[in-house]
């Protein structure tokens, strides 16, 4: 069975009190126990938030990480890092980090591989821009970010991979896929680790879609065979929308 995942990314939001006060207006929410509940803080709060949730069912993921175990990189934060505050997944390849920083499939690679090889698990993010889809080459720039990055990866490896598909127009733009949109791209997706790998692998990973996904919008979301959970961005810092979602799944 596929796990069904919902993950907060607050990018560059919140200080340590804000962080701390959603935290607790969380705790009075109670979510269903079957599902990975999952919320990224910004770096300097991995630590306070991960004490904080203990002994709770809700895991701390990091939004990034650099490729190299530790040097001269100034301002980066290495896996070992993360590992040495209890952080065992991380955010990679967030169109954020592709467009403002400069990411691209190659430097991806290496992220990937360097987390794989610490055993931290990944959501690895992919997703078209708008004239992509406008021009109808949306399948084949998703299948060429796959092929460039995780499809290089062993099948056991898969283990430790959740792919979130995140179309770029959708992101903080208040406009969301359909959910016939989102269905057809995770299906192909799947396929995709089908044809590359074979069915049992392609069942078993979980594909979740980012993009305005709100409490108005995630249930036909979610609805839909192949999305296996959300990756929030807006409604996350907001504790009310954030556990309507989760239990929208
Ligand atoms: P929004 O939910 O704010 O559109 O952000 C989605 C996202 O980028 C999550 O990583």
């Amino acid at each position: 069975m596929r796990q069904k995942i919902i993950a907060g990314n607050w990018k560059m939001n919140n200080t340590n009190f804000d962080s701390l006060l959603l935290i607790d207006e969380l705790m009075n929410y109670s979510f269903p126990p079957d599902l990975r509940i999952v919320v990224s803080p910004p770096y300097t709060q991995l630590s306070l938030i991960n004490e904080k949730l203990k002994n709770l069912k809700i895991e701390v993921s990091s939004q990034n990480m650099h490729y190299e175990s530790n040097g001269a990189f100034t301002g980066e934060i290495s896996a070992l890092m993360l590992k040495s505050i209890n952080v065992y997944l991380t955010i990679l390849g967030h169109s954020e980090r592709r467009t403002y920083f400069n990411e691209t499939d190659q430097i991806l690679l290496k992220k990937i591989r360097k987390a794989l090889e610490e055993d931290i698990e990944i959501i690895f993010c992919i997703g078209e821009e708008l004239s992509d889809r406008k021009s109808r080459n949306h399948f084949n720039f998703i299948k060429n970010q796959l092929e460039n990055t995780v499809f290089l990866q062993k099948y056991d490896s898969w283990k430790k991979i959740i792919i979130a598909y995140e179309p770029i127009w959708a992101i903080g733009t208040g406009e969301t896929a359909s959910p016939d949109q989102i269905q057809e791209m995770h299906s192909f997706i799947r396929g995709l680790i089908s044809e590359k790998y074979d069915h049992s692998l392609a069942n078993s990973v979980s594909i979740i879609y980012g993009g305005s996904v709100k409490p108005s919008n995630a249930e036909n979301i979610f609805y839909q065979p192949d999305v296996d959970g959300g990756l929030i961005g807006g409604a996350s810092l907001d504790s009310k929308d954030f556990a309507s979602i989760v239990n929208a799944l």
